[in-house]
């Protein structure tokens, strides 16, 4: 499953921060299965919904008659797009910024995240990611010559266990990160615990990188989006203490578009920018203009997709409540993922994923991928429309019965 199998050509010339780093397993299982031929996925971490239509038509205007689309933006992004998030982040979040000097946008999340990154930490300083844990945040740490501390989450139902992580913290620990809701758990974190974990932030002097990219997706006990999951960025005195990171990448099915945003106050904020000029100047305008009217439109795009994934959730559950004697999860509260712990073979999760994919076209991807503590799991996406997911699980099903 490692990109390592292919030896480098000139290993000594290749860095050693990239030597330490490898492609994520979410990528690489798609193209394993580009080979396979026929596989429907509960891979992707792509909801199927289309860039709703009066985004792309403002976009469409915009490429027409303004000029500057196709010209960089100012460095931290496009005035007003900075000002519609500082308004969004205030109402949502009680998160107040200055949009001339706490925002930057940026090329997705994934660019916010390591510009965060290189920011705090310098060569073995430590970062402690809750495992399970999204893969690409252990991949920029080692990107960044850091230490990724993995602390177990909770088992019986992946929540944050700050005693854990307090017992982790070292001299060296510059940062935690907090993804909430949680990827690849799909774990909405208890409000108590968060707020434990910022007391610690503050009386230990770390920071906490809290990446919010799937905040608008929490399931409430009826059926019936809830609100958005408590934010370290809403305790005005954690202000020098998080860096708040978001995406329009799921939210508002713009994935392709590649933007995304980081808040943080302005004394960050300056250091983070020099890290994004020396990246990628600027994100792409035409996306920011996307995002732009993401944000200024109508918002039934958004509570349209929350239900699809709701009612994807359930079928999700549904098939794996089916398969009781095969796996065992927690159910999902939040995002669009669901970790399953296989109860049939003691074989690593690369394995099994493998076969899977070999024997019944099905794409997963292996738990051991998101830190120690996926191990024994596959990570399943409902983002998948729901034909898709039918056609996953009685895939899944038919093999399970003979798996071992
Ligand atoms: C937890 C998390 N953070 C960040 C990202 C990257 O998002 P973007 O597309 O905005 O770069 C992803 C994408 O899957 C994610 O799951």
């Amino acid at each position: 499953m490692s990109s390592a199998s292919v030896t480098p050509p000139a290993v000594r010339k290749i860095s050693r921060r990239v030597q330490n780093i490898r492609i994520s397993a979410t990528k690489l299982m798609p193209m394993l299965a580009a080979k396979v031929g026929g596989c429907v996925s509960l891979g992707q971490g792509v909801p199927s919904f289309a860039t709703p239509p009066h985004i792309a038509e403002a976009v469409c205007r915009a490429l027409r008659e303004e000029p500057s689309v196709g010209k960089y933006s100012l460095q931290p992004g496009m005035p007003a797009l900075r000002e519609a998030i500082a308004e969004g982040l205030a109402r949502d979040k009680g998160f107040h910024v200055d949009p001339d000097t706490e925002i930057g946008v940026t090329v997705g999340a994934m660019e916010a995240l390591l510009m965060a990154i290189l920011t705090i930490v310098d060569r073995g300083e430590e970062v402690i990611i809750p495992s399970p844990g999204y893969a690409s945040h252990a991949e920029q740490v080692l990107m960044a010559e850091g230490r990724p501390v993995y602390v177990p989450l909770r088992p019986a139902d992946w929540g944050l266990d700050v005693d854990a992580i307090r017992a982790a913290v070292t001299d060296r620990t510059r940062a935690v990160i907090l993804c909430n809701p949680g990827n690849p758990t799909g774990t909405v974190y208890d409000e108590a615990d968060v707020r434990a974990l910022c007391a610690l932030a503050l009386e230990r002097d770390f920071v906490i990188i809290s990446d919010e990219t799937y905040d608008f997706m929490v399931f409430g006990a009826d059926g019936e989006p809830a609100p958005m999951p408590f934010s370290p960025a809403s305790l005005p005195e954690m202000r020098d203490h998080v860096i708040c990171i978001n995406s329009f990448s799921k939210k508002y099915a713009l994935t392709g578009w590649r933007v995304g945003y980081v808040a943080a106050d302005k004394g960050w904020m300056a250091e983070l920018l020099k890290v994004h000029d020396a990246a990628a100047i600027c994100a792409p305008t035409v996306s920011q203009h996307a995002a732009l009217a993401a944000l200024r439109g109508p918002q039934d795009c958004v509570a349209e997709m929350q239900r699809s994934l709701e009612a994807r959730r359930a079928l999700t559950c549904k098939a794996l409540d089916a398969m009781s004697g095969h796996f065992s999860y927690v159910a999902p509260r939040g995002a669009f993922y669901v970790m399953a712990k296989y109860l049939f073979t003691g074989a690593p999760s690369p394995d099994v994923a493998r076969r899977i994919l070999e024997e019944a076209r099905v794409i997963t991807i292996p738990g051991g991928s998101f830190g120690p503590e996926g191990e024994g799991h596959l990570r399943l996406s409902f983002g998948g429309d729901e034909a898709e997911l039918a056609e996953c699980f009685k895939r899944l099903e038919a093999w399970a019965k003979d798996a071992r």
